[in-house]
This record gives C-alpha cells, structure tokens and sequence, in this order.
C-alpha cells in the first residue's frame, strides 16, 4: 500500500520556487536562508534544548521488534534489551508506535486506555525501566499519541453511546442520517468515507444516530469542538511527560476537525473524466471536507505550551512534538511548524521528500530545495520509510542494486540538514513481504482491500537478529511470518560484514554527529542541471566544506563539482566516505561513481 494515495491527497509536484528571506545568500546559483550554526557543547544546557536539531530518530514497530516472553508479540523488555544496539547504531530518540491499551483492530491505533501499557507489551514499571536505561544511553523515548480517535471499547465511547444524554455523548461526533425519521435511518450525512474503506458514518442502533470515524468504525472520532477534549488530551500528554518521555508523534492530526457545514467531498476523476476507483472498490475523494482543517493549529498550539511547561535543562531537555503531515505541498507543511510566537510542531515530517518513491534526481533536488528554502528557520524532519507503506525495496528498489540505492536513500536522510527519522530494519535492507493468501492477513483493511490492498503485514515483519529460525526474535511463534530473506538478512550478519548497509548507517550517523559541516552546516545543491547524479555541499564557518555525490542510476557517472558555481577549488580532497569498492577522486573536477556510487569528500 501506498499510504499517500490511501490518504487520497493529489501530490502536486511544486517546482523550484525560491524565497529571498533575512540573512539569505547565494551559492551555486542557488538561495539559501543562511541557518544557525551555533554548535553547543555537548552536556550544556543548551545541547538539551537542541539535541532535536540534529537528531536520528529510529521508529520502532513494538509488536515486531523483541519479544522476551515467547508469547509470539515482541514487548517493551525486548526494546529495552536492545538499547546497546540502539546505542551503538547511534540513535538520539526511538519512537514507539502506541503501547497503550487496545483491542488492537488497528495494532494500537485504536486505544482504550490512554494513561496505561496493554499487558502484551508489559506493565508501567517496565516503561519506567526502558525510559531510564533508554536515558543511561542518552536515547529519548517518543510515545505516539492518537489524538483523532480513541477505541470503541475505550470508557469514553462506551459512556457516550450508551444515551444521548450522557456526559460524554459530545465527545465524539454524532449526527441524524439524511431522510431519518423515528422509524427509517435514513442514510449517512454525507458522502465522507473512511480511508480504510466505505462510509464514514457509522449507524448506532441504540441511540439512533451516526458516528463519524475517518479510520476504523472501531475507532470514533473524537470532537474537538468540545472543551473537554482538549482538556482531556492536555492531561494525557502531562502523564507522560512526567514520566520522563521525550515528546510525542502525533498521529493523523491532519484529521482532527471536519467541515462543519457537512458537505459532500469531490470526487477525483481521472485522466479518461470518469471517478477513480480505490482499492476498496469506492470512488476516490479529494478529503477536502476532511482533512487539514483550520482548527487543527490552535489545538497544536496548545499542545505546544502544554509540553514546553515540562522543558528543561535535564534530560530530556526539549520534549519534542512531531507531526504525522501528509501534506500536498510544501506550503502547507510549513504551516505546520506556526509562527515563532505562537510554535505548533518542532518537527512536521516532510513526506515530500522520502515519499517520491522513485529515483528522479530532479524531483529530488525540486523537493530538498524547496525545504531549504520554503520553511524559514525552522528544522527540517526527513524520512523515507515508516510502519504504513511498503519498505524502501518495494519503493524504489530495482530487485538488483538494493543495497546501492539503499546507501544513496540513507545518504539524502543523513548527510541533509535537520532531524532524520528510519524504520526498524532499514539499516540491515529488510525487504517487504507482504502476505501470500487473504487468510493470512492480519491489518483489516488487507482483508477489505484484497488483492489489490494486501495492507500493511508487509512492513511490520519481525526485526531480523539472526539467522536462527525466528531471526531472533522470539521463542514462540512469531505474530507475522519471519520472511525467508532472514537467513542472509540480519543484524548478526551485518555486523560481521565491513561493507554491509549497517556499517554505511553508522558511519553517516557518525559522520551527521561528528563533523561540524554535516551537523549543522547549511545545505546547498550543487551541479544543479544533472539529472543523473545529486549533489550537495555543506557548510559550516570555520569547518571544512564537505561535498557528497550520489548517482541515482545503474551506469557509472563522473561529476565536475569545481565547475558547479559554488566557488570550490579543492587542492586535495579528502574522502570521508564512499560506496565500498567505489573509485577514490583525485580532484572536484572528476569525482566518479559507478551504479548508485555515493561519494562523499572534505575539501581541503
Ligand atoms: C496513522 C498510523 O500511522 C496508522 O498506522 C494508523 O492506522 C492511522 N494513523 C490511524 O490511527
Ligand atoms: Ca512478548
């Protein structure tokens, strides 16, 4: 599946469009906002309020990464008996997909108990214990925090259906069904669909009315029309910021509020004028009734205020809110971060870039321009992969160069400026393997979409260990199928190899961390009309320049990078890292690079 197009958002394409703002300059016929390059010493204060500026976040799939129980369900303690891994990988944060309880319809997306660990994944004391040691080994612990819903079995809908006029009915969003009367339901209010498929309304028997739900009729929609809701949340987010958590994901926040004039969404046509069909088998939406509405910024800037209360000069510093943000462009993204007096998220995920899910350099180099330029001062979050859509092989894999176009998709995440996030299994080139046969799906809407949605069991196999039978993980029967690829694919085997993509995550990680240039230098394109290899340069005063290259295709590439404009006459070169078995340049003027050969050089 491919979680943009489920969110039925038209991707469009926004091409260069540079903004000259304070303190711009020019370089390689390319503007630029010049950034902060302050670096504070690590341990200061102020590192603790920065430490997100330069962050590598690695999401973590609990269910799917270690159990310890032999209960098939990896669990909080497993996640705690990899921290050295984490450590040594060099991760600032994990984030953790919900643990909270949940009948589990959505793994955790439907949560019946915000303030609570569903046992399968342990017990309160073992989050204390992860956090601590999480802490021991500087690494910050992220909670994802559903804001849109809440399970149908959490207290608050079960109070709210139960009459009309309980205390909690206004928590969600109910309405009358078109043409009801005291003996017809009518239909739904409106055309609005779920994008797990079908309407969005479901009917409630006993009080006779409709519910919304944009996910799951399983999971309600809240009302953040109501005070208490907002009220409600606030006390969540203070249970676990006090708990010591590094800040939150905010999950579908796009999502939170509906139009209230309840009027019919477009529907998309196609190129030939006729409706598009989803992998539901309904007519595709524009959500434009439904999604990215404008109350959704007042409720994160209060989210924002409620956490800023918890910041402090001790670990973990800035509690940092990131943003699940979808958006169509990169306007709209920028929205996303508010204004300086009045901040939202620290970190909005940029899915324009990760998500292109093809090897276009121009498109490339379009999206990582427009994030240098389009969002002011603020922190970029890039990220390729994640728990919804199909894992970098089937994005934008050939089925021959995995591993190369892997280091060149790990080396835009890493050597870019701002944050950067990966999923579980990236960084050994763990490979989607999604279910053969209907009855072995385990994610809903595989079964509501089967064939052409087989959902997302693909993404979510066990972490690969080892080459033993589970590949580690666990004792028992593991949840999903450990795919075959395990046996030469795991963390044990890398680690053994020199060469292996492993090895090229720590060392960019390393490099991201250590060398002043990537840690906080500004970022500038270079060589900017090739349309076959990417290259940048980063710039730190009082540092090295440093220049990466990345062939984004299967044919060897030579590139000039003294001609790009950028004023760079290297006298020597220094390579900081490149592609195993790749070609040592002797100058800028002729860096070669075989099949998706990265390089990347000090200029000295
Ligand atoms: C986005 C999450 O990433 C996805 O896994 C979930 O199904 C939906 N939000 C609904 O919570
Ligand atoms: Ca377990």
């Amino acid at each position: 599946m491919d979680w943009i197009k489920l969110n039925a958002r038209t991707i469009a394409t926004s091409f260069l469009a540079l903004t000259l703002g304070a303190g711009a300059y020019h370089a390689g016929g390319q503007t630029l906002l010049a950034q902060s390059t302050s670096q504070p010493e690590s341990g200061t204060s102020a590192s603790m309020q920065d430490w997100w500026k330069n962050a590598v976040i690695y999401e973590i799939y609990p269910r799917s990464f270690q159990d310890t129980n032999g209960d098939g369900i990896g669990d909080l303690n497993g996640i705690t008996s990899r921290l050295d891994y984490l450590q040594g990988l060099g991760v600032d944060a994990i984030w953790l997909t919900p643990v909270y309880p949940s009948p589990d319809v959505d793994f955790g997306y439907d949560i019946s108990d915000y303030k609570n660990i569903d046992p399968q994944y342990g017990t309160l004391a073992d989050f204390d214990r992860l956090v601590a040691e999480a802490a021991k080994r500087h690494i910050r612990v992220i909670m994802d925090m559903v804001m849109n819903h809440t399970s149908d079995k959490h207290e608050w809908f079960i109070q709210a259906r139960s009459s009309r006029d309980n205390p909690y009915r206004d928590w969600f969003v109910w309405h009358d069904g078109m043409g009801q009367t005291s003996t017809d339901k009518g239909v739904p209010p409106n055309n609005w669909q779920s994008l797990f498929g079908h309407s969005a309304w479901q009917w409630d028997e006993k009080t006779r009315q409709y519910y919304y739900h944009k996910f799951y009729v399983q999971q309600p929609d809240v009302n953040w029309d109501n005070p208490q809701i907002h009220e409600a949340f606030k006390d969540i987010i203070a249970f676990w910021l006090k708990r010591g958590v590094g800040g939150f994901r905010f999950d579908a926040v796009t999502t939170l509020y509906e139009d209230p004039s309840l009027a019919d969404e477009g529907v998309v046509l196609g190129k030939d004028g006729k409706p598009v069909i989803n992998a539901y088998g309904d007519p595709q939406l524009d959500n434009s009734k439904t999604d990215n509405q404008p109350g959704l910024h007042p409720v994160m800037q209060e989210m924002r205020v409620a956490a800023d209360a918890f910041n402090s000069n001790k670990f973990p510093g800035t509690r940092v809110l990131i943003g699940e943000t979808y958006m169509d462009n990169i306007a709209e993204l920028a929205e996303m971060y508010g204004a300086p007096e009045k901040p939202e998220f620290h970190l909005p995920m940029d899915t324009q870039v990760g998500f292109i899910n093809k090897l276009d350099v121009t498109v490339f180099r379009s999206k990582l321009i427009d994030v240098e330029t389009q969002i002011g001062h603020n922190i970029p979050l890039l990220l390729f992969d994640n728990h919804d859509n199909p894992r970098l092989d089937a994005r934008y894999g050939d089925g021959i160069h995995d591993t190369d176009i892997e280091r060149v998709l790990s080396t835009v995440l890493f050597a870019s400026r701002g944050a950067a996030l990966f999923y579980y299994g990236d960084e050994i080139g763990m490979k989607t393997t999604p279910p053969a046969r209907k009855q072995d799906v385990k994610d809903p809407i595989g079964v509501t979409g089967w064939p052409k949605e087989k959902g997302r069991d693909g993404e979510r196999t066990p972490m690969q260990w080892d080459g033993s039978a589970n590949a580690g993980f666990t004792k028992g029967t593991p949840w999903l199928p450990v795919p075959p690829s395990a046996a030469t694919i795991n963390v044990e085997a890398a680690k053994a190899d020199p060469k292996s993509l492993l090895a090229w995550y720590k060392s960019l990680i390393r490099l991201k961390k250590t060398n002043p240039a990537f840690a906080n230098g500004a970022n500038l394109m270079l060589d900017t009309e090739n349309t076959k290899v990417l290259s940048w340069m980063r710039q730190a005063p009082g540092a090295a320049e440093a220049v990466v290259a990345v062939n984004f295709t299967a044919e060897p590439q030579t590139v000039n990078l003294a001609a790009s404009g950028a004023g760079l006459q290297a006298a020597h070169l220094k390579t900081l890292l490149k592609t195993p078995g790749g070609p040592v340049p002797r100058s800028l003027a002729a860096i070669k690079l075989g099949a998706y050969g990265v390089y990347i050089g000090e200029v000295q």
